[in-house]
């Protein structure tokens, strides 16, 4: 050792080479950070699991490969084959929770972001990662884990094993109270030859899951509930009808260790590949409606299967059929282009051929970061956005197509002072309507940020005030933003903040897009109701006729001439040319009038053609044949009033 000076860890762990001396550490963080970790800002497992895979993408990964060890759930592995870290990008993420080098000059130094921009990823990529703790929300499943890792080139993959102890950081908080720094758990460093000299990526593994998880992973409490065991049964029971998931991963007799209690019921067999996997997944839900009107992941999933359904929607991956903007004229659906004025209306938009919406709409999303190759694999199920655009089921719904509005929106926003505005903003959405939909949780309104979400779909839909009921249930809406928002991202990156400019302008856009939708929709359904009735009228007419005509032959024999045609007519002149040509004749506003008595009340509709059919039948039997005109109109203008009248009409 030539100088005093200390060594940085990035040096003890090169120095110790591969002799596989471990090189221990201990982690340290600040307060504020702790409390966020240890207070379980990241609410379920998938929250962890959604962290470790933007991680995953931010490193430029093509592939993330997760094993969970079902359905014991004992330890978990997250596997990329992104561009790892370097001895001294270990050494500085260890040595600084809390503080991400991700948007920062030394990122790039360290080459965990692009040289020219910080904010992407040397790759391209628009970094999701920002703050520096997303690694640690595996806390919430386990406090021991190891980071192995392992960069293109590098002869040596190191090995970093954490074991987290933040009781122990609890307590000297509350013993040393002002202190920022804390120990937060210790890690050992040690590196290991690798023969496998151009792979890179790295690998967390989860050593033991928390008992509290691995019960949830389980869907313990529910099988619990639904199969107690003879002296469980008393303290399980469950006052609501707890349901048995359709689709499940099965489960052990915990109790006597590993033998298969429960075999699993799952919707894909296992030798399917991992995309068809996930597709059966998301048909098996949705064939749900054959039995349940109304099908919720929660009743038709257990726990395992609701994380990947759940995962599935946070990230940036693709559509299992097609992204909504690829859809064209052969999908079935009506699609309208959402006007960005204050008082606008959705204006139709013609697909012809092969056209998509995107291109007619000059839409990019999935915009270029999303665009390279990311798959996610989680126990040989492929994962993709879970969302079909068409109906699950056969509907008797009036309306035969479902309604897509799309529409983009990159406001000025230049006369908001520079430190509120927080940027440019601009992004694309899309509002989806279908008289239901599957499953029920995909009702409301998810924002991506640079295709990755942690916020689900938002039932409110950010807010939306006007009574709407039936027809906002209807609805499923993304939000796909390309720029802006980013600040209004709450640290779990499961909320935002709603008093920012970004998310106020995007919730007011939202909303006069709704109030589009739905006086688009009212417009639609009002003019097939019209057409039914008049479908319905038409029926109507056809009945009376057949009627009278019947009528007619009963009086007049079988060979009797054809019945005459009644007539209605506007004006004398169309009236006196039938009556001279010898059939029954009557002026429209004389026989209306005497029905009405002069009271100005609405006649019906079925009115003209039910006096048509009687006066048919008043001349099969020759009523009229010494009649003034006169004298018939008015007949038949009372027999009007006796069909129209109703015990409210007050005389
Ligand atoms: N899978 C991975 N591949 C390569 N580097 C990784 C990986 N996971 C984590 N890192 C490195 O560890 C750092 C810390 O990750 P962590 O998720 O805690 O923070 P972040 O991604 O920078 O920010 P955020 O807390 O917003 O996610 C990252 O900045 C990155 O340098
Ligand atoms: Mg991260």
């Amino acid at each position: 050792m030539d100088s005093g000076k200390p060594k940085t860890l990035a040096e003890r762990i090169r120095d110790a080479g591969t002799s596989g001396a471990k090189i221990e550490d201990v982690l340290q963080t600040d307060q504020r950070v702790l409390a966020r970790i240890t207070d379980g800002i990241y609410r379920q497992p998938a929250s962890a699991l959604r962290e470790l895979i933007a991680n995953a993408y931010d490193a430029d990964a093509s592939q993330v490969v997760i094993e969970t060890d079902p359905p014991r759930f004992d330890r978990m592995i997250i596997r990329d084959d992104g561009s790892g870290m370097s001895v001294e990008t270990l050494a500085y993420v260890l040595q600084h929770i809390g503080g991400s080098l991700k948007r920062t000059a030394q990122g790039a130094k360290l080459d965990v972001t692009s040289s020219s921009n910080a904010s992407l990823s040397p790759g391209g990529r628009k970094l999701i990662g920002k703050i520096g703790i997303g690694l640690f929300s595996v806390a919430q499943l386990t406090p021991h884990f190891q980071v192995i890792t392992k960069t293109k080139g590098e002869k040596t993959r190191r090995i970093a094993d954490i074991i987290l102890a933040p009781e122990d950081a609890e307590r000297a908080l509350a013993e040393r109270g002002g202190d920022t720094e804390l120990k937060t758990g210790t890690v050992r460093i040690w590196s290991v030859p690798a023969t496998d000299v151009e792979s890179h990526g790295t690998e967390i593994v989860l050593m033991d899951l928390r008992p509290q998880t691995k019960e949830l992973l389980r869907s313990q409490a529910r099988w619990a509930a639904l199969r107690p065991s003879p002296e469980g049964a008393q303290e399980n029971w469950m006052p609501t009808a707890t349901v048995e998931p359709v689709f499940h991963i099965g489960g052990l007799d915990y109790s006597t260790k590993r033998t298969i209690s429960l075999p699993a019921s799952l919707p894909w067999k296992s030798s399917d590949s991992p995309t068809q996997k996930f597709k059966k997944l998301v048909d098996g839900v949705r064939a749900q409606t054959a039995t349940n009107p109304n099908p919720e992941l929660e009743q038709v999933l257990d726990n395992y299967l609701r994380l990947i359904w759940t995962l599935s929607l946070a990230l940036p991956s693709r559509y299992v059929d097609q992204h909504p903007f690829d859809l064209d004229a052969k999908s079935g659906l009506d699609f309208f282009a959402i006007s960005n004025d204050a008082k606008g209306q959705a204006s139709e938009l013609a697909l012809q051929g092969n056209a998509q919406v995107r291109s007619l709409m000059g839409l990019s999303s999935p915009a270029d970061f999303e665009d390279t190759e990311f798959k996610v694999l989680i126990d040989g199920v492929q994962l993709l956005r879970p969302l079909k655009f068409g109906r699950a089921k056969e509907s008797t719904h009036a309306m035969s197509r479902d309604l897509l509005f799309v529409g983009k929106c990159a406001p000025d926003l230049s006369k908001i002072p520079e430190e509120y505005r927080g940027g440019n903003l601009s992004f694309e959405a899309y509002l989806y309507w279908s008289p239901k939909i599957v499953p029920k949780d995909h009702n409301g309104v998810l924002v991506r940020l640079k295709g990755a979400s942690g916020t689900l779909f938002d039932p409110t839909f950010m807010g939306y005030q006007v009574s709407e009921q039936t027809r906002l249930k209807q609805l499923t809406a993304e939000i796909f933003v390309h720029e802006g928002l980013e600040g209004a991202l709450n640290i779990d990156r499961e909320s935002f903040n709603y008093a920012s400019i970004h998310y106020q302008f995007i919730s007011r856009w939202l909303h006069g897009a709704i109030r589009q939708f739905a006086n688009r929709q009212k417009l639609i359904s009002g003019k097939l109701l019209s057409e039914k009735k008049e479908k319905i009228g038409q029926q109507l007419d056809e009945k009376l006729q057949r009627a009278a005509e019947s009528a007619w032959e009963d009086a007049r024999g079988e060979n009797a001439e054809a019945p005459p045609e009644i007539v209605f007519g506007d004006d004398d002149k169309q009236v006196l040319e039938r009556r001279a040509a010898g059939a029954p004749a009557f002026t429209r506003s004389a026989v209306l009038k005497a029905s009405q008595k002069g009271k100005g009340k609405k006649l019906p509709a079925d009115l003209e053609p039910r006096l048509r059919a009687i006066a048919l039948v008043l001349q099969a039997y020759g009523v009229f044949d010494n009649m003034q005109y006169a004298m018939q109109e008015k007949l038949i203008g009372e027999i009007g009033r006796i069909i129209t009248t109703e015990a409210s009409d007050g005389d």
